[in-house]
């Protein structure tokens, strides 16, 4: 109950970070590490669902955007196909969160922002060169964000099929394993072809990470598969979703 009565408060101040009475002052800004450090209280979203991802143990680092691909391989006609691994470049957006400085949004354009970047940015993606998935490094203009996001990095599953996420060149690392998923919510952007939002997650570090111990994977947009119509059928299927990185 505090955290939502904290959330109400984030709200407003939102509603009022033009005045320059909000400025950080902590030297947090542009080009400084973006972990929080501006004694703002960051709200892990939950679905409002009967179920919910177990609860962080550990400092946030960064929350960040994904956008990329969910891949699928189909074993079984009419059926969903087997996850096979995804691909996502990642952008930082720790600074947007609502109430945290002057770079904050407002809490709709927060909850609404992996929809916007699926719906308003091209897929970063080569999805004819699996050698060199990646295109080069790049900000990411959003319509309606003034500033460009960051980018920070890339999410893959490695040679092993470990989900990674590698931040600033591997400076930052983790090598995840799946604790727990639940569904998305029945509002979540169901994707470009409605194919339905992916769960939202959380992973731990299973060994290898490098200042990294845990990521939630929360307002997915898109990325399920569908229905297979041949077996060896292989789906990839584009999806965005916010990561919180502890
Ligand atoms: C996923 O599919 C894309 C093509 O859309 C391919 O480039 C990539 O290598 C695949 N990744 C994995 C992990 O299977």
């Amino acid at each position: 109950m505090q955290l939502q009565g904290a959330f109400v408060f984030l709200s407003a101040l939102a509603a009022t970070t033009a005045s320059p009475i909000h400025r950080r002052c902590d030297g947090s800004g542009a080009g400084n590490p973006p972990a929080p450090a501006n004694g703002v209280t960051y709200v892990l979203p939950s679905t409002g669902g009967p179920t919910s991802l177990p609860a962080p143990d550990a400092p946030l680092k960064h929350i960040v955007v994904g956008h990329g691909v969910q891949n699928y391989t189909c074993t079984t006609v009419g059926a969903a196909g087997v996850s096979a691994g995804a691909l996502a470049v990642l952008h930082d957006i720790t600074a947007l969160y609502p109430g945290s400085g002057p770079d904050a949004i407002s809490p709709t354009t927060w909850n609404s922002l992996t929809s916007t970047v699926l719906r308003t940015t091209s897929l970063p993606i080569n999805t004819n060169d699996v050698s060199a998935p990646f295109p080069a490094p790049a900000d990411l203009t959003v319509s309606g964000i003034p500033n460009p996001l960051p980018f920070i990095g890339h999410h893959y599953f490695d040679i092993n099929n470990t989900p990674t996420f590698s931040l600033h060149d591997d400076a930052e690392l983790l090598k995840a394993q799946k604790i727990s998923n639940i569904p998305a919510p029945s509002t979540a952007d169901k994707g470009l072809n409605s194919e339905g939002a992916v769960d939202w997650l959380y992973l731990s570090d299973k060994g290898g990470s490098v200042g990294l111990s845990g990521v939630y994977r929360v307002l997915t947009s898109g990325g399920s598969s569908s229905a297979c119509s041949a077996v060896g059928e292989t789906q990839s299927v584009p999806y965005t979703a916010m990561y919180w990185l502890y």
